[in-house]
């Protein structure tokens, strides 16, 4: 039977951890509304207790983006009362909120970061999740460093944050250590033993791109039973990033039979928040990476080509329409008019600014088509959040 697999996006969190990625109110809003054009089923929107900013984005995104039933709006916070609040009274907005809670297992985090036993670390986790469900229902424990913890020790904490109240236990690979064989029998682990629980939780886990592996990873979990999965846009993310979000939704929908399992990702979409977040953060997709990379889909080779002219599954496994490659991309020049100039915006999900609105950015557009000759979707981006900061 084919099970959910649910779609938890932290973009606007570990993503935005990229150092130059950092995004104003505005972008971050513009991301998660294409997010949940996507039909993402958890944004993580920020750090709130990181600064001001991020606390106001989180609270604007709830608020706007999160005033629907098919969305979970969601924010980190470290195992400490002032954290769980910020997460708390930013979250709070939306109508289906959850506080995100992290705290190291690894006697690595213990020890060295922490510089406490492991009875101590786990009583803060314990308290940490006590204190966020006097706040919220939903509330998600982070193991960090899962896959380098000594199993028994991570077992104990996760048995005790469950029992604490926690609704989602997610496994992290913070550092991309593991090892897609080993990472599949530690979730097969896990999971075998949350059966017994009489607590039903869901069973996540968020997997780094250290060694290349996170996708990998992130795959094996889900054939051992992970229920959620925690990925990035461009897979971009602390260090190597994380896993890629369009990478992971497209293997399980492509090979379905294998992993059993589906997402609600509307894949179409895949494409334009691939660019809207490239543009944005100014982090450029690698030209051969999977799925959104300019070359994903091109065919150069002369027997390539000849296959693909016979039969396109030759030398195609996904049909490129499906991630949304086919039509949206209108290359713009001076010559293309209001009709087209708009069409193209509309196209990004770009239509709430006024007619007087739109005949300011068609002068700016114009501008930039006599200089740049060729204007693409990124450069649409771009434009409209200069227009938006002269505005301001
Ligand atoms: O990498 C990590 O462990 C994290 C946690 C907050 C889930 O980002
Ligand atoms: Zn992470």
């Amino acid at each position: 039977m084919s099970r959910k697999i649910w779609v938890f996006d932290t973009t606007l969190r570990d993503g935005e951890q990229v150092p130059g990625a950092k995004l104003n109110v505005y972008e971050k809003l513009e991301v998660a509304k294409q997010l949940k054009k996507l039909k993402v089923d958890m944004i993580e929107a920020g750090f709130p207790s990181s600064s001001t900013g991020d606390f106001n984005a989180v609270k604007e995104i709830a608020k706007r983006i999160g005033n629907t039933d098919d969305v979970i709006i969601t924010a980190l916070a470290r195992a400490v009362k002032s954290d769980i609040d910020a997460v708390y009274n930013s979250v709070k907005y939306a109508k289906n909120p959850l506080i995100h809670i992290v705290l190291g297992t690894s006697d690595i985090h213990v020890e060295k970061k922490f510089g406490k036993s492991k009875n101590q670390i786990l009583d803060i986790g314990v308290d940490a999740v006590k204190y966020a469900k006097t706040l919220l229902p939903e509330v998600q424990y982070s193991t960090e460093d899962a896959s380098r913890a000594d199993f028994e020790y991570l077992w104990k904490t996760i048995e005790a944050v469950v029992k604490a109240g926690a609704t989602i236990i997610n496994i992290p690979d913070t550092v991309g250590f593991a090892e897609p064989q080993e990472f599949g029998e530690l979730i097969h682990k896990i999971n075998d033993r949350l059966k017994n629980l009489n607590d039903r939780v869901l069973l996540s886990v968020h997997c780094h791109n250290d060694l290349g592996m996170a996708t990998a990873n992130t795959l094996a979990a889900i054939k051992n039973g992970a229920e959620k999965v925690e990925c990035t846009i461009n897979g971009i993310g602390e260090r190597a990033g994380n896993a890629s979000l369009e990478e992971v939704v497209m293997a399980v929908h492509t090979r379905s039979e294998i992993y059993q399992a589906f997402t609600n990702i509307n894949t179409k979409e895949i494409m334009n928040t691939s660019r809207m977040v490239s543009g944005f953060m100014g982090l450029d997709v690698q030209v051969n990476k999977a799925i959104t990379g300019e070359n994903a889909f091109a065919h150069s080779s002369g027997i390539h080509q000849d296959g693909l002219i016979k039969s396109r599954n030759t030398y195609e496994i996904i049909d490129p329409v499906t991630v949304g490659l086919d039509d949206m991309e209108l290359i713009l020049t001076a010559r293309s008019g209001r009709h087209a100039v708009k069409t193209a915006f509309e196209k990004l999900g770009m239509n709430q600014f006024s007619d007087s609105e739109f005949e300011e950015i068609f002068v700016d557009f114009l501008e930039l088509a006599d200089a740049k000759k060729e204007v693409y979707n990124h450069d649409l981006y771009v434009m409209i959040e200069n227009f938006y900061k002269k505005v301001k």
